[in-house]
């Protein structure tokens, strides 16, 4: 009979060391990368603080229906505050705390940046930014601490999408000559409606939204509304299985919503209306 191949972790070898034959390498540096470019991509956005809507009542496209970009929904405008503080820094932190700890997350970036560990059975350095690694390792107790705040940034990524889905249906309200307004469809309704559906399946496929529809029972068939509440755990829990792809296509979805946005509203490109 053939004897399990049994892998050691070889932290004593230093970073890298591993006797694994597959391309372990490879998750790591896709999460710098796409991560890593996000978080890009998002600062200077905020930063430019420029051509993030377009529509009716914006000056830019008056006859359009209104599109705002996700980074800045709600807009937030304080004419008391210095013109250098974009609205998108008042609500990004909410969206961006619910993915940093976000428990999918923690384990792509601990990886890919902290290298800590960089991969199942692979070897660790020996210090990490001079800090020398070993078993004092204190977990989400510690210095991680804010991780456990997940639940509470679930609740706050809850109210987006209310808001997310307003903004969908701006959309399809178009401006007419005589100041009311008609249903329409352009690509903006679909892009926007995308990047939402995608963010409300990341949402729902929450490890805490799924604790919070199914959690703390001893049973379902006691509970009040046990029958309702275990038909939205098995789904959930069916979504639940896919977190990890609905966090990566909703965060590229809601990145180039901003940008079409951006695009459209700078001139470059046209929003073609459908209906
Ligand atoms: S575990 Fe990923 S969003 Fe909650």
């Amino acid at each position: 009979m053939a004897q399990a191949q049994t892998i050691e972790p070889r932290t004593a070898g230093g970073l890298g060391a591993t006797e694994r034959r597959d391309a372990w390498w490879v998750g790591p540096l896709a999460t710098g990368l796409g991560l890593g470019g996000f978080v890009i991509y998002a600062t200077f956005r905020a930063i430019y603080n420029a051509d993030y809507r377009f529509g009716e009542g914006t000056g830019i496209l008056p006859d359009h229906a209104y599109v705002l970009s996700p980074f800045f929904s709600p807009l937030l405008v304080f004419p008391w505050l210095p013109a250098w503080i974009s609205p998108a820094f008042l609500i990004l932190w909410a969206p961006g705390g619910f993915r940093v700890t976000c428990y999918y997350y923690r384990k792509a970036y601990y990886r890919a940046f902290f290298l800590d560990p960089v991969g199942c059975a692979v070897g660790e350095p020996g210090q990490f930014c001079g800090v020398p690694r070993g078993h004092q390792y204190k977990g989400e107790t510690k210095l991680l601490v804010f991780q456990n705040l997940h639940r509470y940034f679930l609740y706050l990524a809850l109210v987006f999408l209310v808001l997310l889905t307003i903004d969908v249906i701006d959309t399809c309200r178009w401006p007419t000559d005589n100041g009311g307004h008609k249903f329409g469809l352009s690509i903006a309704t679909l892009v926007l409606a995308t990047q939402t559906t995608l963010l409300t399946l990341y949402t729902v496929s929450c490890h805490s939204f799924r604790h919070l529809i199914g959690g703390r029972l001893d049973g379902f068939s006691r509970a009040p509304l046990g029958e309702l509440r275990y038909r939205l755990w098995s789904w959930v829990s069916a979504l639940n299985a896919h977190h990890m792809f609905w966090a990566w296509t909703s965060l590229f979805a809601v990145g180039f919503a901003d940008f079409y946005v951006w695009m459209v509203a700078s001139g470059r490109i046209t929003d073609f209306r459908l209906i």
